[in-house]
């Protein structure tokens, strides 16, 4: 597997004082915005907010309370919108696959650059659409969180440290990869 995609979790210890480029945020954005999209219909769209800046403060403002203690640490905070279309159930499902390609774009995008990216639903969408005007054929689906770990974990608080400690597993391949029929594995998978 590529490094990248190895070496990419969901970090929250993140470094407080660090701070990211306007050039490599704009990478990171771009990286999305370059993402595959249904139909190229290009219904993505970001909110971006660098730490100190008054979009920024916005963006920690609507987080929920998971996320208000470490994700304000981030030194980018980028809310990722897409075409709201109920009334069209094929677009409604592809602005959201689309979305998810942006995100995970920008999250390795951010890891190549030595940031570390964090997908969040945890926040106010309600509030976010009335803080930057979103309008209504738009919904914010994912909010960002792009930041540089600390390099001493030891000086982390201890609910954000304990949780970036906990191990992360997946269901194995087997579980998940089938040929021939639903449930029988398509690989012999040695581990997960
Ligand atoms: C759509 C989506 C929403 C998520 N929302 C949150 C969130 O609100 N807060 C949080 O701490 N992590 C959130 N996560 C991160 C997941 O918890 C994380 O990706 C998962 O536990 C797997 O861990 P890993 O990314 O380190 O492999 C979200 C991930 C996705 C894809």
């Amino acid at each position: 597997m590529h490094e990248l995609i190895e070496g990419r979790w969901s970090a929250r210890g993140y470094d407080p004082a660090a701070t990211i480029s306007v050039a490599n945020l704009t990478t990171i954005v771009d990286a999305g915005r370059w993402a595959p999209t249904w139909g190229r219909m290009q219904p993505v769209r970001f909110v971006v907010g660098r730490r100190g800046d008054a979009t920024f403060d916005a963006l920690t403002g609507v987080l929920t309370r998971g996320n208000s203690g470490w994700a304000p640490r981030a030194a980018a905070l980028v809310l990722v919108c897409t075409t709201d279309r109920p009334d069209d159930p094929k677009e409604h499902t592809y602005a959201a696959v689309d979305v998810g390609l942006a995100v995970s774009q920008m999250i390795l995008q951010a890891e190549a650059l030595g940031f570390n990216g964090h997908p969040m639903a945890g926040f106010d969408a309600a509030a976010a659409t009335a803080a930057f005007d979103i309008p209504a054929d738009k919904r914010p689906l994912v909010l960002l969180g792009i930041g540089a770990l600390v390099e001493d974990t030891a000086s982390l608080p201890e609910d954000i440290r304990d949780r970036d400690e906990r191990p992360r597993t997946r269901l194995t391949l087997d579980e998940v990869a089938f040929a021939g029929r639903w449930g029988r594995p398509a690989f012999t998978a040695p581990d997960a």
